[in-house]
This record gives structure tokens, C-alpha cells and sequence, in this order.
């Protein structure tokens, strides 16, 4: 079933999700060849603790940091370690914060140093991706126009979009219905209405769109190699459109 929220649990929601783009814009300053992951995670967490709020993924079935860092060929769930940035990485950070009952959770990939004109394209498709979804989560639109944006976009480059791992609801839970693909084909699934909270979160391979998980059970990387991007906001649908809640 899908949540349907009322114009104050938005207005909290708000909150925990400006939480996330605030730590998501300092971490950004932090970026940099030579800078280990596990500083970006202590970074995210001092600030997050710092404003009463608490990072939604550690301990998250036994995931064991605040933040997500995925480098490369990396999809999502990289977990930090002292491995550092080098020049022309891309580095993927997934945050998710509880604040006073309600989730927020947001996603960008960015560049370390000069990136190559191809990993430069795959950051910019993929946003340009998430944003073509997100301009399609508006009441009377289906869910899976969202999608079919999303993959649309992605492959029009010449990309691919990951299936094994999906947007969601987002609100009092971290996930809830309905899981969000970034794929399929438009015009199908529940009509999008006012109230509604979401995660839409594309992951995009500059090659095939295969992933595995590495032995550590959470770091998934594609099966070919190729880089991969990942970009992702928390909105809640209103009566004539969406508010995009990590945004600053
Ligand atoms: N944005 C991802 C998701 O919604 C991050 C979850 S990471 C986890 O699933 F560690 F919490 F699993
Ligand atoms: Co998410």
C-alpha cells in the first residue's frame, strides 16, 4: 500500500531531507585526490549527529557506515574504507538521515579532479536522467512513467540502466511501497497522486547493465567493468506537480 502523506508529515519530512542535502553540499568541498572514503563517512556523520539527526543507513541490516561511497565501476553500497580518491575518480555518496520520525535519502556522484569526456557524460546523463523522472512524478501520471523516462534517457546515450536495484516510497520507513525501476515501459502501475513520497534513484553503466556483489555482501559493481553513476532525490508529489525535498 501505498503511503499517502498529509501537508505536515511532508513539512517534517522536509526537514530530515534538508538534512541530507546539507551534508550532501559540505561533503562536496571534501572531495579530492588523496582523500580517503572513511573521511567523507566521518565527515556525514559528525554533521548529521551535530544536527540532532541520525544517519538512517548504519546498522541498516547490518550496513556498517552512515554514508555510501562508490567509486567507479562501483554501483551503490561501496562501503567507506581507507582507500583514497585518486585523479579523474568518480565517487558515488548515498545518504539517508532520521530526523524526528521521518527519512530522507539522496544520492550524486562526482567527479575527483578532471574526469575523462565519457565519465563526464555518464554524470551528466544520469541527472539528466533523474531529472526526467522526477519531472514525471506528477498526479495523473502512472508510476512507470517515471521509469520509461529514466531508461529512455539513459539509453539514448548509448548507457544502460542497472535493474537488480530500484527506487521507493519513502516516509515513516526508509523504503516503502511502491518500488520504483528504472526501466519498463511507460503507462502502467498506480496513479501518482497528491501525497505521495518517493525516492527515485537511477544507477546508469556506461556499459552493460549487469551488476555483482563483491564479497564483502554489499559493494555491487558492474560485471564488465564500466563505470557506473548514480544520482538520486527524495519528492513529494503536490497537487499541480512535486517538490524536490533534497534539494537546497
Ligand atoms: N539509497 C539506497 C537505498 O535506498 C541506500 C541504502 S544503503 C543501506 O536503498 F545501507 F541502507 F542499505
Ligand atoms: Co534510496
Amino acid at each position: 500500500m501505498i503511503i499517502i502523506k498529509s501537508h505536515d508529515e511532508i513539512k517534517r519530512m522536509a526537514e530530515a531531507c534538508r538534512i541530507v542535502a546539507e551534508v550532501l553540499d559540505g561533503i562536496r568541498e571534501n572531495i579530492a585526490p588523496g582523500v580517503a572514503t572513511i573521511e567523507l563517512d566521518g565527515f556525514a556523520e559528525t554533521f548529521i549527529c551535530k544536527r540532532g539527526a541520525r544517519p538512517a543507513f548504519k546498522g541498516y541490516r547490518g550496513y556498517p557506515a552512515s554514508v555510501c561511497t562508490s567509486i567507479n565501476e562501483q554501483v551503490v553500497h561501496g562501503i567507506p574504507s581507507s582507500i583514497k580518491l585518486g585523479e579523474g575518480d568518480i565517487v558515488s555518496l548515498d545518504i539517508g538521515v532520521y530526523y524526528k520520525g521521518f527519512y530522507g535519502d539522496a544520492a550524486v556522484t562526482l567527479p575527483v579532479g578532471k574526469i575523462n569526456e565519457r565519465a563526464g557524460r555518464l554524470l551528466f546523463t544520469t541527472e539528466k536522467a533523474l531529472q526526467s523522472g522526477i519531472e514525471k512524478a506528477v498526479p495523473g501520471r502512472r508510476l512507470s512513467d517515471v521509469s520509461a523516462a529514466i531508461q529512455c534517457c539513459a539509453e539514448a546515450e548509448g548507457f544502460s540502466v542497472v535493474r537488480s536495484f530500484v527506487g521507493h516510497g519513502i516516509g515513516r520507513e526508509l523504503h516503502e511501497e511502491p518500488q520504483i525501476p528504472n526501466f519498463g515501459k511507460d503507462g502502467k502501475g498506480p496513479e501518482l497522486r497528491e501525497g505521495m513520497t518517493l525516492a527515485i534513484e537511477p544507477m546508469v553503466n556506461a556499459g552493460g547493465w549487469e551488476v555483482e556483489i563483491l564479497e564483502d555482501g554489499w559493494t555491487a559493481v558492474t560485471k564488465d567493468g564500466s563505470l557506473s553513476a548514480h544520482f538520486e532525490h527524495t519528492i513529494a508529489i503536490t497537487k499541480d506537480g512535486n517538490i524536490v525535498l533534497t534539494k537546497l
